[in-house]
């Protein structure tokens, strides 16, 4: 389940009569960070989970999680992801929605076919919480201002709900006890929340692969322009009227959206940090004998989160 080894994803069997899948295996070639599946791996290491389950449960997180970059970038319009064109530029937009709507149906008749109904049920509740985050967002961007608990509230639904099940379903699947598997959940929540705060970071990148100012020019203050904000109110007259217009240049130095940036990373840290403990109690449950190892690699992949930079 590496960048290396993409073929765990590649969709076959029915609904190629007209190239859906064809379109989808292509776009699919071009693989993110595969984050997700990684996760899930040490998750199953922890909960001794069998590879098999391990493997459709990392699908499954990573087919869900496409489909929603392929509808966030036509609801974003945005022109690139992985550093490619997104798939609605590469074909239209009709054809980007039917193909999320075909890798969520995919989704699910896999997860049926393996005799998964409770993580069949549960992921069904992460995507309905995707898309009330993206909703939420949606209304923020509208009335456009909003607190840093509104935010953190998207990212919980947008980007945590998603992370929370990969890891809450290892464990579900396993047999832990609920109190555990609950314990997964909000670890992965919060590793999704601090994901998503970086993520905010990068928007004023230009190296993430991802369109730059996306977020401001689509009318979101995110938590690095709020930051900014904060530490240099003279400029929120400019920046607020700034909201929802395409531009390449802000009235912001360098250093000052460094400053921003180092804000949050400093809120992340926080964050991370308290993921660290919820991992250090999940761990108590194992019986696994090289638990210090996986700890180390844990907390190496937790560190990465920090200081990516796509
Ligand atoms: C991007 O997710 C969208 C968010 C959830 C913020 P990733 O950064 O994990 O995307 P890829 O799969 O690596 O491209
Ligand atoms: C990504 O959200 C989509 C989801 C988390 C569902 P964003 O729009 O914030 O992220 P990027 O920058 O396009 O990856
Ligand atoms: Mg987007
Ligand atoms: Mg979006």
């Amino acid at each position: 389940m590496t960048n290396a080894d993409l073929s765990f994803l590649k969709l076959s069997g029915r609904g190629n009569a007209y190239r859906v899948q064809e379109v989808i295996n292509s776009h699919l070639s071009h693989s993110g960070k595969m984050m997700r599946p990684k996760i899930i791996e040490i998750f199953g290491l922890i909960f001794n989970l069998e590879k098999e389950k391990q493997y459709l449960i990392a699908r499954s997180a990573e087919l869900i999680h496409t489909a929603s970059l392929i509808h966030d970038d036509v609801v974003d319009e945005a022109d690139t992801r992985r550093g490619e064109l997104t798939l609605h530029k590469k074909t239209t937009n009709s054809r980007a929605v039917l193909a999320g709507d075909f890798l969520l149906a995919r989704v699910i008749s896999e997860l049926v076919s393996a005799g998964e109904y409770e993580i069949l049920r549960t992921i069904s509740e992460a995507l309905e919480d995707i898309v009330e985050g993206e909703f939420l967002q949606d209304q923020l961007k509208i009335k456009g201002t909003n607190s840093k608990e509104e935010l953190i509230e998207v990212s919980r639904k947008k980007t945590g709900a998603l992370l929370a099940w990969c890891c809450s379903s290892v464990a579900q699947v396993a047999g832990a006890q609920e109190n555990i598997v609950k314990k997964c959940h909000l670890f992965g929540e919060k590793i999704g929340v601090a994901f998503q705060m970086i993520d905010d970071n990068l928007d004023f990148s230009s190296v993430s692969g991802k369109d730059k100012h996306k977020d401001l020019q689509d009318g979101l203050i995110n938590f690095t322009t709020l930051n900014l904000l904060k530490r240099y109110p003279e400029l929120y007259y400019v920046v607020h009227q700034m909201r929802g217009s395409q531009f390449s240049d802000g009235p912001w130095s360098s250093q000052q959206i460094e400053e921003a940036q180092n804000d949050t990373k400093e809120e992340v840290d926080f964050i991370l940090n308290e993921a660290k403990v919820l991992f250090a109690e999940i761990t108590m449950s194992s019986n696994t004998e090289n638990i210090l190892e996986i700890t180390q690699e844990v907390f190496n992949f937790i560190d990465q989160i920090k200081e990516r930079t796509k």
